[in-house]
């Protein structure tokens, strides 16, 4: 059977992670969640105490990072598993801030291309369709309102174990948007080629069905 690559984008809390991992595992595809390496970098900087507003300080200590994703959302950093500091709130938004700079783009991009040379992958993020994967064969832009991206990130921080306040929630996922729609580096953007859903009144299967039979096209036309 052919192989695809498959570039799923969109703001926070649209249902991303979710939606990739299902059709990942359906596909026998491999899943990448690449949000999880700037949340890497944001969690090296805090723990070593550099400065996330200072980029200069940031870049500098880029060197001393070996970041190491494992299958099913598993991350290393120095040979540690991070995993399950990465999902608190506050990283998030450090994350963002990190990830408007240059220089630690290119560090996670070129680290995410390596995955998609062979065909197979499922990849998500904000900018897969348009610089990591520009020529992916599948490109899907999910997009949903405010008020449900915010319910579904409480759901997932439940699932995680992980407290939170939702106006705190709220208010991340809004700043969040307005960085990562506004940097200049690589900002989040929908593609002429990718297919927009809308998941504000639909169920995630739904839209994994939607998607599944968006492969099927795209494998029988290649
Ligand atoms: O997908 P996420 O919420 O775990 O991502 C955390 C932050 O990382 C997000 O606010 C922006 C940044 N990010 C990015 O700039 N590019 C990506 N491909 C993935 C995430």
């Amino acid at each position: 059977m052919k192989k695809i690559n498959i570039a799923i984008d969109g703001p926070s809390g649209v249902g991303k992670s979710t939606i990739a991992k299902n059709i990942a595992k359906n596909l026998n595809y491999l899943f990448i969640n690449t949000g999880l390496m700037y949340r890497a970098v944001a969690y090296f900087c805090i723990q070593n105490k550099i400065d996330l507003n200072d980029e200069r300080k940031v870049i500098n200590n880029l060197n001393k990072i070996i970041l190491i994703m494992h299958p099913c959302e598993e991350v290393s950093l120095n040979n540690i598993n991070i995993t399950s500091h990465l999902w608190k709130d506050e990283i998030s938004i450090f994350a963002s801030k990190i990830a408007s700079y240059k220089k630690v783009r290119e560090f996670c991009v070129q680290k995410q291309q390596k995955f998609a040379i062979e065909k197979g992958v499922v990849m998500e993020g904000r900018d897969i369709g348009s610089v990591v994967i520009p020529n992916a064969e599948l490109k899907i832009f999910l997009v949903a309102n405010l008020e449900v991206r915010t319910a579904r990130r409480m759901i997932q921080l439940e699932e995680r174990k992980i407290p939170y306040d939702k106006d705190n929630v709220f208010n991340n996922i809004k700043k969040r948007d307005e960085l990562d729609k506004n940097r200049e580096n690589d900002p989040l953007i929908k593609m002429p080629d990718a297919i927009e859903i809308d998941t504000s009144n639909i169920s995630i299967e739904e839209v994994i069905k939607k998607i599944l039979l968006l492969v099927d096209e795209r494998i029988s036309n290649e």
